[in-house]
């Protein structure tokens, strides 16, 4: 089984960009956690990372297109873009939403998500390791 975990806007600066709410875990950090998960897991995982809305729906046809299952934190576009929903929607395996911070206890223009509602599933606020449940929920959905 092959997964794509995809990185929206600024998580590339994980580590320096507000430690208080993201945590001191750089993004190399992250790509280390999802790859040791998956090698425990035997599964395959690429992590990538983008702060380019067309990129990310490139990656996310790709994902349509492949079939493959994919763990989606798209940091702010969560919360304002439709084409990063419709290209979403049209995944055929488990779409994970993600959030490293509980964004339902902070500003109320981060409540509301264009992705819950066609997930199979929402991670939020367990900081990095959310990312490690989420492989390993894809790895074992029935366990
Ligand atoms: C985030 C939460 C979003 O509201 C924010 O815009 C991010 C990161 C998170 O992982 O907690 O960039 O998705």
């Amino acid at each position: 089984m092959r997964a794509l975990v995809l990185n929206g806007p600024n998580l590339g600066r994980l580590g320096t960009r507000e430690p208080g709410v993201y945590g001191s875990a750089t993004h190399a950090d992250l790509v280390a956690l999802c790859e040791r998960t998956a090698r425990e897991l035997g599964i395959e995982v690429e992590v990538r990372q983008t702060d380019h809305e067309g990129e990310m729906l490139g990656w996310l046809h790709e994902a349509v297109d492949q079939r493959l299952p994919v763990v989606l934190n798209a940091a702010a576009w969560t919360h304002y873009s439709v084409a990063v929903r419709d290209a979403a929607a049209q995944l055929t395996e488990p779409l994970i939403e993600l959030h490293l911070s509980n964004v339902h206890k902070r500003e109320e223009f981060r409540h509301h998500s264009y992705l819950s509602d066609i997930a199979t599933g929402v991670i939020v606020g367990l900081g990095v390791r959310g990312y490690a449940l989420a492989l390993r929920w894809l790895a074992e959905p029935d366990a």
